[in-house]
Formats: C-alpha cells, sequence, structure tokens
C-alpha cells in the first residue's frame, strides 16, 4: 500500500461531514462519466468580517471509496474559505494530507471538486422532488425513474 492509499484508508474509516444538510444554502449533485459513481455536497455559509465564508460542507458519496477519503478531507479544508477560494481550489488542494492522487484516482477527486463548484455556483437546495414523508437522498434520486421515460410494454 503507497502513501496516499493509507491516508486514504484512514480516512474512510473514519469519515467526516457525511450526511444530508437540511439548511444548506447550495447542493451539487454529479456523477462520473468514467465509472458511474456519484457524488452530493451541500454547503452552509456564514459571514465572517463582513465576507461570505464557507461555515460547513457535508457530502454522500455512492461508490467510491477514494471520491469518499477526498470528500471528507475537502470538507474539513473548506471551513472559513470564501466562495472564490474554495471556487479556486484545485484537485489536489481538495486532498490535503491526502497527498496527491495517483494518475487512476484523479477523476475521483475532480468529481468532488465538480460537486463543489456546482453547490457554490448556485445549487439550489431545496426538496422541491421529494414526495412527502421521504427525503431527497442520493440514493433515492438514483433510484427514480428517469424524467420523461416511460415503462413500455410491447406484447409479442
Ligand atoms: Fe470513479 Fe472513484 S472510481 S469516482
Amino acid at each position: 500500500m503507497n502513501d496516499f492509499e493509507e491516508k486514504a484508508q484512514a480516512a474512510i474509516q473514519n469519515p467526516q461531514n457525511v450526511g444530508e444538510m437540511s439548511d444548506a444554502d447550495g447542493v451539487g449533485t454529479v456523477g462520473s462519466a468514467d465509472c458511474g459513481d456519484m457524488m452530493r455536497m451541500w454547503v452552509k455559509f456564514t459571514e465572517k468580517d463582513g465576507k461570505k465564508v464557507i461555515d460547513r460542507a457535508s457530502f454522500q458519496a455512492f461508490g467510491c471509496q477514494t471520491a469518499l477519503a477526498v470528500a471528507s478531507m475537502a470538507t474539513e479544508l473548506l471551513k472559513g474559505k470564501s466562495v472564490e477560494e474554495a471556487q479556486g481550489m484545485g484537485v489536489n488542494d481538495l486532498t490535503g494530507d491526502l497527498g496527491a492522487l495517483p494518475p487512476m484516482k484523479i477523476h475521483c477527486g475532480e468529481m468532488v471538486q465538480d460537486a463543489l463548484r456546482e453547490a457554490l455556483n448556485g445549487g439550489e437546495a431545496k426538496e422541491e422532488s421529494a414526495p412527502k414523508g421521504e427525503s431527497n437522498t442520493l440514493l433515492s434520486d438514483m433510484n427514480k425513474p428517469a424524467e420523461g421515460k416511460k415503462l413500455k410494454i410491447v406484447f409479442e
């Protein structure tokens, strides 16, 4: 196991900031075209010295352990960052102490970065599409039928 893998394993054992954020100001959901894995990230802003900064961030990941490790690290690093600072963070900034991602895992970090950017860029945090009593989780979204697609039964 290399250095990155060891640190990622440790992060996966004790992930930080996992779960929905009911009072979030922004939410971003992305899927990786490379592997089909998904990530959703929430951000909550606060004001510090007259500047809008990230108070906290949380995430849900589906499918990818590396993305989970990176998102765990990133959501810790984002606290107190301005929107501009957070937007300027590249994949290797978001990995923090985990270190640089191995080449085959770069898309995992990019998925975290994309979810973060969408959340920062006005991704709306609302539960408009969730049926009553159901929360709009990443998993419930994935289990929903694709919009506009109806099941067609053909008798032969
Ligand atoms: Fe696809 Fe990690 S293996 S996001």
